[in-house]
């Protein structure tokens, strides 16, 4: 198949890129600074990048910017369509969460499934490299400030990539069970385990965050713990990945 795998060289997408090939399709990557270039923002590159497909993979999301590129950048992807099948992979929780980039996630999810394209979508909770380099970046200064109760079920990138891969292989359709890590963890403990993982001693300020999104990340609304269907344990995600670095 002919896929084309737009933000195709992110966190996700580098882990699904080499699933893809090695099974024989054939993969163009396509992002603002990928080898052939897509703007969702503008629409640049985006014709040439999807004519020749068989198959979109929609990985391609800008947090600074949701409305200008998840929101309408993917209106614009729809409409350079042809009846290609299309593949989003979206936020666990995005369609009970008020946080704006969530909400932007729901109505691009929404625009799929109103376009009358084949789609398929999956809903996945936070990948273990963003909540490292999230919390990295809290742990990075003497003092960590972490925001006080919100949870998190991080979920392992490779499996993710995994479950992706078997859904763009069969093809099968429309909104899928959430995917979600094994674990649901506190923002706090996340970042001392991180912490601990990478040989740093920081004094950590718990934050308390007012606001609906903050209430909204203190109560799950992005995590499912029944559909914890993730193996992989950010416990063994840091051993792995910092095992070395100690
Ligand atoms: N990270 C998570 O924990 C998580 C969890 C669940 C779902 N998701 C969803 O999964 C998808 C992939 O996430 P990720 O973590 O792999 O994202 P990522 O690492 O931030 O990668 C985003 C990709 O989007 C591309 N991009 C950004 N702005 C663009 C624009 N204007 N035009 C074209 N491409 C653009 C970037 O490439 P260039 O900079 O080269 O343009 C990059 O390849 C996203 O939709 C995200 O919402 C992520």
């Amino acid at each position: 198949m002919r896929v084309t795998v737009l933000g195709g060289k992110g966190l996700l997408g580098s882990r699904l890129i080499p699933l893809l090939d090695e099974v024989g399709n054939d993969v163009t990557v396509a992002s603002r600074s990928a080898g052939a270039k897509v703007d969702l923002e503008t629409g640049e590159g985006l014709e040439q990048a999807v004519e020749d497909a068989d198959i979109v993979v929609h990985l391609a999301s800008d947090p600074r910017k949701p409305r200008k590129v998840d929101v309408a950048g993917t209106a614009r992807l729809l409409d350079a369509l042809d009846g290609q099948h299309v593949f989003y992979l979206s936020i666990v929780g995005v369609d009970r969460h008020p946080f704006s980039y969530y909400q932007a996630k729901h109505e691009a999810e929404q625009l799929i499934t109103q376009s009358r394209l084949p789609y398929t979508i999956l809903r996945a909770t936070q990948f273990h490299d963003f909540v490292a380099y999230f919390l990295g970046a809290a742990v990075r200064y003497p003092v960590a400030l972490v925001p006080k109760r919100f949870v998190f079920q991080p979920v392992d990138t490779d499996e993710v990539a995994r479950e992706l891969a078997t859904l763009i292989h069969t093809r099968r359709p429309g909104l899928q069970p959430d995917f979600a890590g094994p674990e649901v963890h506190t923002a706090e403990h996340l970042a001392r385990t991180l912490m601990t993982a990478m040989g740093k001693r920081r004094m950590m300020i718990n934050l308390p965050v007012p606001g609906d999104s903050a209430r909204a990340f203190r109560a799950g609304a992005h995590t499912n713990p029944e559909q914890a269907v993730g193996r992989r344990t950010w416990n063994e995600y840091l051993e792995e990945r910092f095992q070395h670095s100690r």
